[in-house]
């Protein structure tokens, strides 16, 4: 049960039918989600998509074009933002320079006369671990204590609802992943529910229970982290959550368990329950940690697909694992990830290589291939993202 701006476990939000448009531009099309209480939910996608319009919604501070809004059970769709309870932490902190922590804390309760606001605040900033620097000024702590104060006074209002947009985004990489192991425990400790907005799949994929990934104001795919990882359903999500190799041909054959799929003229075994396509031109994908690189055509067997030969084109070594690009003729180019059990690369630029996977590892999207070549180009959109991503880990190792 929810009373007024209190609660003291979270609340179930339901979106039915939602629909946001401004003039001339729809950010939603149509969004149905239900997000149990006590969850850490996370909305993930690019920038522009619709998330923080998502979350606008919820909080009151937008009126949706059509759909309702409920939360635990009631239809808050007309109600004023500060009659829901619901409380929003931004990436910007916003705390009052001239209070101390623990008068930005208390703040909202004493502004509604609740009589033991400075104990309250006292406890929530116990609970971000920062009570021991009540006294301070906001401009006297690092950008990360600031988060959690930012944190503490959402908290202390015990919200039914908490919705987090981006609130991590202004910190640095190390503190980053910190505090998101932090907030998720923060959300176990309180029980109250998270709708998390956020680009960064890892981000996403580390804090939360469900994942939706929403593209162009639409959720593509939700689910939790490993399912999505798993079994994308989509070529965005694919290559959205992580990155995959995909490739499109028509069904050859089946079994009763499985489908061959013709790859420019290699058959590719996909398991059917791991396909939602089982007829026609399907799109089937394989992350790249799947692939095993070889230096000889490997012995045919019905456990493992075969590509290849193909040319490595690129090897980056990041310490952890080795990424290489293979170009193989008629089909792309391939991403293959290798941890380094030894030592650093064990393939050469130049070199011939061919790659297997397990059957067990492939996977076939729901896409009709017809729609999202449109959007996609598979090798190009496949290294675009690769050589994207090594940009990005280089500026984030820099920045560490
Ligand atoms: N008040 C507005 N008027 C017109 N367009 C808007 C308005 N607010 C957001 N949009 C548009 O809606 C889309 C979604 O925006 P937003 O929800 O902020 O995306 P995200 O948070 O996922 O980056 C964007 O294309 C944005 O330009
Ligand atoms: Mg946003």
């Amino acid at each position: 049960m929810v009373t007024g701006a209190f609660a003291d476990r979270g609340a179930d939000l339901e979106l039915v039918g939602i629909q946001k448009r401004f003039p001339g531009f729809t950010a939603i099309e149509h969004l149905d989600l239900v997000i149990p209480a006590g969850s850490f939910f996370a909305l993930l996608g690019p920038s522009g998509c619709g998330k923080t319009t998502t979350l606008r919604l919820v909080a009151g501070l937008e009126e949706p074009t059509d759909g309702r809004i409920l939360i635990g059970g009631k239809d808050v769709t007309t109600q004023k933002a500060y009659q829901r309870p619901v409380n929003t932490v931004f990436q910007s902190y916003a705390l009052f320079p001239h209070m101390t922590v623990l008068e930005n804390v208390a703040f909202g309760l004493r502004r509604r006369k609740i009589t033991d606001a400075r104990s309250l605040a006292h406890e929530a900033l116990r609970l971000v671990e920062l009570d021991h620097l009540a006294a301070r000024r906001p401009g006297q702590l690092s950008g990360g204590q600031q988060q959690r104060v930012a944190l503490a006074r959402a908290i202390v209002n015990r919200p039914a609802l908490l919705l987090l947009d981006e609130p991590l985004g202004a910190l640095d990489l190390k503190l980053r992943r910190q505090m998101q192991l932090e907030l998720k425990s923060i959300q176990e400790d309180v029980g109250l529910t998270f709708l998390h907005v956020t680009h960064d799949q890892e981000e996403a994929m580390t804090m939360a229970d469900t994942i939706a990934v929403m593209n162009k104001g639409r959720i593509e795919q939700l689910g939790a982290p490993e399912q999505l990882y798993d079994l994308p359903k989509t070529a965005f999500v694919a290559n959205f959550l992580g990155q995959s190799n995909l490739f499109t041909g028509p069904v050859l054959g089946e079994t009763s368990t499985s489908i061959t799929v013709d790859v420019a003229g290699r058959g590719i075994v996909v398991p059917k329950a791991r396909s939602h396509r089982h007829a026609g031109d399907v799109t089937i994908g394989v992350r790249p940690e799947k692939l095993t690189l070889h230096r000889e055509n490997p012995v045919a067997d019905s456990s493992h697909n075969v590509m290849g030969p193909g040319r490595v084109r690129d090897v980056s070594f990041t310490g952890v694992s080795t990424q290489y690009l293979v170009a193989v003729p008629g089909i792309g180019t391939l991403v293959v990830f290798e941890q380094n059990r030894s030592f650093g690369p064990v393939e050469g630029e130049g070199d011939e290589v061919w790659l297997t996977w397990n059957v067990e590892h492939g996977f076939g999207l729901d896409d009709d291939p017809a729609d999202w070549e449109t959007k996609f180009v598979a090798d190009t959109s496949t290294k675009s993202i690769a050589a994207q991503r090594r940009a990005t880990l280089v500026t984030e190792l820099e920045e560490a």
